[in-house]
């Protein structure tokens, strides 16, 4: 398979990297970063924040971000909001909301209490090996660990939310759900992009007729746009959960049908997997840039250790005075990004099973060796750079959201079922699509995975373990109050596209819509290459190229969906026009 990153957005192979190709490729995939007819951004009015008093929501969907928004309008705070958004995004967007997934999120009270991490990633099932995905002679079989039933973890959605529900919201679960079950049972008119996802992929999902029943007319056709689109099977499972807590998802019914459809092809997830999945909380990773504090997802993501490392390395330049997107300031965050991808794929894992150096790849002192090996005038080669000493390329459809509620309480949340549409499996007789986040394990250490990413020993395939993440949610508080809320989709790319928003807002002063809106690069060590959107100016990319850098037009990255509150506690809401549904609404 080629591992070239266009691939996951485009779900067709990409071959080499010859000029032509290039140029076609820049041409059709620069395209998503216009908005797409009925989303009317205007000229002129793409760069303004949505502002508002009392409360702010920026999700990928605009159904999503009306129920939420209408949770906090009735006196519900920003948890409230949260999981009555996450529940709707699992039917409003199926390519990656999600029940059949799992996720992090970071919930920072506007009291400036501490900054709690809600994991509910995946977990290997039981019987899941360190073979699994490997042939008899030790070769990776990509496709297993991608669109069979072995390539799904054990879904944490639902326990996830649940578990911050109750934590720190004031409705019921049964509250939270209700507008997810109306909108599965009465429908929703689809827009665009739903369309659009459903025809791309149909190839893949129409493999499997649950699948095919669920999400396509009697015909085989797609949803129109406008057209009303109805799920009364997965309507009833939201509606089991809602009756019986999360025992309605991971006992009873549903999980019997889960446990069917692995038993009808191979799959390992039974039902004591089920039973026994937990949610963690966990200590986000918490670091400092420039008098602000960061606080961002620990392991079993990567995101918040390489945002920080990054931070670290980065805060000895003066990248206000190198100017945004200057071939100086690109240089430097490119031979920053590259320093920690190495050392992600060398030492992160699931910290419940391996050890993983994180106070010191967090350190001030580690980020200051590396960057005295950073050359202002040369990039250096990626073969030159191994691992530190402190002590996978993912799909981009994942989906985030933030919130912050009239007290000031912050969530930001990151869900996927990973690739678009997950493993393209719908549970029959449940209507939901399951993850294939088992493909995020190293299915070999030292091999790069479906998109490129090395993964390390650290990251092997073992059981109840959880994969490897790149997912970010952040918060960031500033003289203590929360700042800056936000997040992102991208696979690998998570963690540079939020870095960008963090350094667009407090290295070059710009507004959060800005700041989200603005072109973004990329490296991730391997491929040895500075992936950039369009934007870009082609002298910066001759600059780049002259101090020795491979620079690659690639398609939109990310979609960070971020809410900024300034020192008089406006809200100020930047919804990432990369995705045609995406908005930010507040009151
Ligand atoms: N599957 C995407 C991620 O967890 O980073």
């Amino acid at each position: 398979m080629d591992r070239h990153p266009l691939q996951a957005c485009t779900e067709k192979p990409v071959p080499g990297h010859s000029l032509a190709t290039r140029l076609l490729i820049a041409l059709a995939l620069l395209l998503p970063l216009q908005p797409a007819a009925g989303d009317a951004i205007l000229e002129g009015e793409r760069h303004h924040p949505v502002k508002a008093k009392n409360g702010m929501v920026a999700t990928s969907h605009t159904l999503a971000s009306e129920v939420a928004l209408e949770v906090l309008k009735d006196g519900g705070n920003a948890m409230d909001a949260a999981v009555t958004a996450g529940f709707a995004l699992a039917v409003t967007q199926p390519r990656s909301g999600n029940i059949g997934g799992g996720g992090f999120m970071l919930y920072a009270p506007g009291n400036g209490g501490a900054v709690e991490a809600i994991d509910y990633r995946e977990t290997a099932p039981a019987a899941a090996t360190e073979t699994m995905f490997q042939d008899e002679d030790g070769n990776v079989v990509p496709d297993r660990s991608r669109f069979t039933h072995k390539a799904a973890g054990v879904p944490g959605t639902v326990a996830g939310l649940a578990m911050a529900l109750e934590r720190h919201g004031t409705l019921s679960l049964e509250e939270a759900l209700a507008p997810a079950i109306r909108l599965a049972r009465d429908g929703f008119n689809v827009p665009d992009r739903f369309t659009e996802g459903l025809e791309q992929a149909r190839e893949r999902l129409q493999r499997w007729p649950a699948t095919l029943d669920t999400f396509y007319k009697e015909d085989g056709s797609a949803w129109q746009p406008g057209e009303r689109f109805r799920q009364p099977e997965l309507a009833k499972t939201l509606q089991r959960i809602a009756d019986e807590g999360i025992d309605g998802f991971y006992e009873g019914k549903t999980a019997q049908l889960i446990v069917d459809e692995m038993e009808r092809h191979n799959g390992l997830i039974t039902l004591d997997d089920l039973k026994n999945y937990r949610p963690q909380v966990r200590q986000p990773v918490h670091g400092s840039y420039r008098d602000h504090d960061i606080y961002s997802m620990s392991p079993p993501s990567s995101g918040g250790t390489h945002i920080v490392q990054i931070l670290n390395i980065l805060e000895g330049f003066p990248l206000s005075d190198f100017g945004h997107n200057s071939a100086a300031g690109i240089h430097h965050m490119a031979e920053a990004m590259k320093l920690a991808y190495a050392d992600r794929a060398e030492y992160l894992g699931d910290t419940d099973f391996v050890e993983v150096p994180l106070d010191g790849l967090i350190s001030k002192a580690y980020g200051e060796s590396l960057r005295k090996t950073i050359d202002p005038d040369r990039a250096r080669p990626a073969s030159d750079i191994r691992a530190g000493d402190p002590g996978a390329w993912e799909s981009p459809e994942t989906t985030h959201f933030s919130i912050v509620d009239r007290w000031g309480n912050a969530v930001s949340n990151t869900y996927t079922i990973n690739f678009s549409y997950g493993s393209g499996i719908t549970v029959t007789g449940a209507g939901f699509l399951l993850n294939n986040e088992m493909d995020d394990f190293s299915a070999k250490p030292g091999e790069p995975n479906a998109y490129g990413l090395i993964g390390g020993e650290a990251n092997k395939v073992e059981p109840g373990k959880r994969m490897l993440s790149s997912m970010s949610p952040t918060i960031v508080r500033r003289d203590g109050k929360n700042f800056l809320v936000t997040g992102s989709p991208g696979g690998s790319r998570i963690i540079t596209t939020t870095l960008q928003v963090l350094l667009n807002v407090i290295d070059h002063d710009m507004n959060i819509q800005s700041a989200v809106s603005a072109p973004r690069i990329h490296h991730q060590w391997l491929p040895d290459e500075i992936l950039i959107e369009q934007g870009i100016s082609p002298d910066t990319v001759r600059l780049l190229e002259d101090k020795g850098h491979e620079v690659v037009p690639g398609s939109a990255m990310g979609a960070i969906q971020s809410i900024l509150i300034d020192n008089e506690g406006t809200l100020h809401g930047g919804a990432d026009p990369r995705r045609s549904t995406s908005s930010a609404m507040g009151y």
